[in-house]
């Protein structure tokens, strides 16, 4: 049924019990009691109101690629954030600010920057998702994170009802994280992104797989165009099962399921011992305060979790173990399951706790 509009001019329409698995990237997930697709800010601001007249929990779904949901699905209203509009240039000395509508797909942006010859973002092609997603969990790729260009972020704060512009500072970014997905969760939602490149900058290729891949243009001396990192980017990706392929099962998946873990030093030296491995193989890097990041999809493997690893219809990526993958028709439950007894294993044997990446849903 549909559910008429509180505002008669507007378009928005409230469907009900719409399955939930074809809006994530896992093809996982029961209905929606709710669904609502909003397109603009106002009708944002009908579905809350079409939620608080009947006290829903309400859910904000963007391109669901980092998205578990249960397979009874959500006993709420989801709204689905489709809000589009032109990219809006504003140039001042030898910088330019790019804003862009939060339902704007990912890749289509970072491909409308590189076109223009902007750097900036070209590392963080080929991420699925959408434009307004990106700040919530600072994503991040090869070397770029995106909370180095956004200056500006507008969202709609459902305590005050009111549309407002957070700064850089005010969002809170740190690996994986802001505010929006830590202290202030389920408080805004994301309408609007503002960033700011430098028009003098050139892709920064500090990461191995990018120095690998351009070996010899590098070599060369060669200026390379971030249209050029872009396509080796996504390149990259696809070969790690990290591009969203139609029909390929690798990417039936919510890209790295767990956060690279960052602990204590000791925890390392402890797991050179446990493995009998000299902490220089190890792949590990500096982090703050003292403590090294380590490669989660390296502990899998040594903990007895490779590529390809199955456990009914869940299991691991054939081409990249920190990616759990729905085989084929595999429920939450299952990719759950497979979740805890990799978790398990994991603290048990190396004494490090993965913290899960992607958000859940009515689990
Ligand atoms: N490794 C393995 N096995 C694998 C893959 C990697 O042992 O199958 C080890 C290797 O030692 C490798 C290290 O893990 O050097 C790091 O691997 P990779 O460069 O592929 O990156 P990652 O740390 O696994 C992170 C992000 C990805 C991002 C890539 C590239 C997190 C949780 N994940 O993965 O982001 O695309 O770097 O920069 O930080 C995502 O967050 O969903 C995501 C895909």
């Amino acid at each position: 049924m549909l559910y008429p509009q509180a505002v008669p001019s507007s378009r928005l329409q409230i469907k009900e019990n719409v399955p939930l698995a074809p809006y994530t990237t896992f093809r996982i997930g029961g209905p929606a009691r709710f669904f609502a697709e909003v397109t603009s800010e106002d009708e944002l601001l009908e579905a809350i109101q079409f939620a608080r007249h009947r006290r829903l929990e309400i859910f904000t779904l963007g391109g669901g690629s980092n998205l578990l949901v249960s397979d009874s699905g959500f006993d709420g209203l989801v709204i689905h954030i489709a809000i589009g509009a032109p990219l809006q240039f504003l140039r001042s000395g030898s910088f330019i600010d790019c804003t862009a509508a939060a339902g704007m797909d990912w890749n289509s942006f970072v491909l409308a920057i590189c076109e223009q010859g902007i750097s900036g973002v070209e590392c963080l092609a080929g991420i699925p998702g959408s434009v307004g997603g990106t700040p919530v969990q600072n994503v991040g790729a090869y070397g770029q994170e995106v909370a180095s260009t956004i200056t500006h972020v507008r969202a709609l704060d459902l305590e005050s009802n009111t549309f407002i512009t957070l700064s850089h500072q005010e969002c809170g970014f740190a690996y994986r994280h802001s505010i929006f997905n830590t202290t202030h969760r389920n408080r805004y939602i994301v309408t609007q992104v503002t960033f700011r490149f430098d028009t003098n900058a050139s892709p920064n290729l500090t990461y191995a797989d990018l120095k690998k891949h351009f070996a010899s243009q590098l070599a060369k001396n060669e200026i390379l165009s971030p249209l050029d990192v872009y396509h080796a980017v996504r390149s990259i990706r696809h070969g790690k099962g990290m591009l969203i392929v139609e029909g390929e099962a690798d990417c039936r998946s919510a890209g790295s399921f767990f956060k690279n873990p960052v602990v204590p030093e000791s925890v390392l030296t402890q797991l050179s011992t446990v493995l009998q491995i000299p902490v220089e193989k190890i792949p590990h890097w500096p982090a703050p305060e003292g403590r090294v990041k380590l490669a989660a999809a390296w502990l899998l493997d040594k903990a007895g979790f490779p590529k390809g690893f199955a456990m009914g219809n869940a299991g691991i990526s054939s081409r990249h173990t920190l990616a759990l993958i729905n085989r084929g028709n595999a429920t939450a439950a299952e990719v759950t399951a497979l979740r805890d007894t990799i978790r398990k294993t994991v603290a048990e044997r190396f004494a490090v706790d993965l913290e899960q990446e992607p958000v859940q849903l009515g689990l």
